[in-house]
């Protein structure tokens, strides 16, 4: 069983809730809409800033401000989009599914509140269609919403979309939702959104250039949400701005849904007030580290830095992650213990990373290719140290003209882990015994506290193709 350890309760329930009814009965279903129609525009966007939300898909952007920007601009700038991100495939995060799956009325109420505050002509719900249970719930979820009339003002389209990581990324996402595949684009949502005429700098054209008929430009400004941010949204106008900021610490206010997997008792999902301390959050979701063993180190995804063992004081916070070299993330943590071998988990992060990697930006797939290879070298006993020197320098340039921040991620995960973990690195050039090759933990499920991992990935390889498929 998963546990929530808020008393806030404002997003997540026990189990699946099985009607509107039983939304509107457990969580104030449709308070967010009501409030939506007392207030115009500009003060919704108020009160997202004034609550101080910030966006739940990874990088923590002031919500509040993005939804300012995309109601920014005159008629020129075209028609505005909506999008809800619940692509979900950071290793170690669960949390999208588990929202999706147990309460997909608040995802939606949050979507069509900000559908309506963009006066967006069109809003979509993105997952991978192999989230068939999400689907379900959703599909349900938004036919009883319609049958209701609480939404509908705004049409909503689920879309699916492939399995690949970068499906989530905001770029590659409107992508795949124009029926392209997962590969980012060259300029943000904001100012390239949704089926734009105008010329952009993107690597699939949209309109033809060659014509001879006038360009009239619209950038049509999406807004890109992730699921469990409009959710969020929802308590926000219903409870008002002030209760969200009650909960958590200023710089980083509310709850937030946080998945504990790795070296733990059982995995799990809950809904957690920020700013409880690492190790609480680890002990009270998952019981901790197993019989008899303490832990070593802590990733929030594959995103940020690596957090060390003895800094599991530090608050569950943007700013508290960010003070021991982390980061806050999607919230979902990845638990090594005392028995964990970082030069293996830093081979494993690379990989993924280089597997993932689409290669329009040449410094991204060479670079996390060659930190994968020499990573390789030294994690099997023949490495040097010329080899660490080599891993440092693709670091440094891995970045360079990306389009999206799959080589900054690299950059930061893999330097945090040689900086964080050098005796380890040491010990292998000394002739320490070959590291196992371990499972990248792309959750597929979280079921009585077991999670199980993407056995596939294993096989996928840097063009995306599958080994033995
Ligand atoms: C490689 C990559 C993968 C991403 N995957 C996801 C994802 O699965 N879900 C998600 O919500 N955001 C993902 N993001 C972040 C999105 O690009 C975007 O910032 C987010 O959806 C914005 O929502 P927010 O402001 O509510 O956080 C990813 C970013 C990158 C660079
Ligand atoms: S940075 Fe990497 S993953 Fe992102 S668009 Fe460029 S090559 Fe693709």
């Amino acid at each position: 069983m998963d546990v929530s350890v808020t008393t806030a309760r404002a997003l997540l329930p026990d189990r699946p809730l099985t009607s509107l009814d039983e939304y509107i009965d457990t969580f104030d279903g449709g308070q967010g809409l009501v409030r939506v129609r007392e207030l115009d525009a500009s003060e919704v966007v108020d009160a997202v800033t004034r609550a101080g939300l910030r966006g739940r898909g990874g990088a923590g952007f002031p919500t509040g401000r993005k939804w300012a920007s995309i109601r920014g601009g005159g008629l020129e700038v075209g028609d505005r989009y909506v999008v809800a991100n619940g692509a979900e495939g950071e290793p170690g995060t669960f949390k999208d599914r588990m929202l999706m799956r147990r309460n997909p009325y608040q995802v939606i109420e949050g979507l069509e509140i900000a559908a309506r505050t963009m006066d967006a002509v069109g809003a979509y719900l993105a997952v991978k269609s192999s989230f068939t249970v999400e689907i379900d719930a959703l599909t349900r979820a938004l036919g009883e919403m319609r049958d209701a009339g609480l939404v509908g003002d705004v049409p909503i389209t689920l879309v699916t979309g492939p399995d690949e990581y970068l499906f989530g990324e905001e770029k590659a996402l409107l992508e795949v939702i124009e029926g392209e595949d997962p590969l980012p684009r060259m300029l943000p949502p904001y100012l390239y959104g949704l089926f734009t005429t105008s010329p952009q700098l993107g690597w699939s054209a949209g309109i033809d250039l060659s014509s001879d008929g006038p360009v009239v430009p619209s950038s049509n400004p999406t807004l890109v949400n992730n699921v469990e941010t409009l959710a969020t949204v929802v308590p926000i106008l219903g409870r008002g701005p002030e209760w969200h900021r009650s909960l958590g610490t200023p710089e980083s206010p509310g709850v937030a849904l946080c998945t504990v997997v790795g070296d733990v008792r059982r995995s799990g999902v809950a809904e957690i007030e920020l700013g409880m301390p690492l190790r609480d959050v680890i002990e009270t979701i998952s019981g901790g580290p197993r019989a008899g063993h303490v832990v070593k180190a802590v990733l929030s995804g594959v995103s940020n830095g690596v957090v060390h063992g003895r800094d599991l004081d530090a608050p569950v916070t943007y700013e508290g992650l960010a003070a021991v070299g982390g980061g806050l993330g999607s919230v979902g943590f990845i638990v090594y213990d005392d028995t964990a071998d970082m030069v293996a988990v830093a081979r494993m992060v690379s990989r993924f990373l280089y597997v993932e990697s689409c290669g329009q930006c040449p410094a991204c797939k060479f670079g996390t290719g060659e930190v994968t290879a020499y990573l390789n070298r030294i994690a099997e006993g023949g490495g040097s140290d010329h080899d660490v020197e080599i891993i440092e320098a693709r670091l440094s340039s891995v970045t360079d003209a990306n389009r999206c921040f799959l080589g900054t991620q690299e950059q930061r995960v893999i330097g945090s882990l040689l900086r964080t973990f050098p005796e380890e690195f040491a010990a292998h050039l000394e002739g320490a015994p070959p590291s196992l090759d371990l499972p990248i933990p792309k959750i597929v499920s979280i079921d009585d506290g077991v999670a199980i991992y993407d056995e596939r990935q294993m096989r996928k390889k840097p063009d995306w193709t599958y080994e033995g498929e």
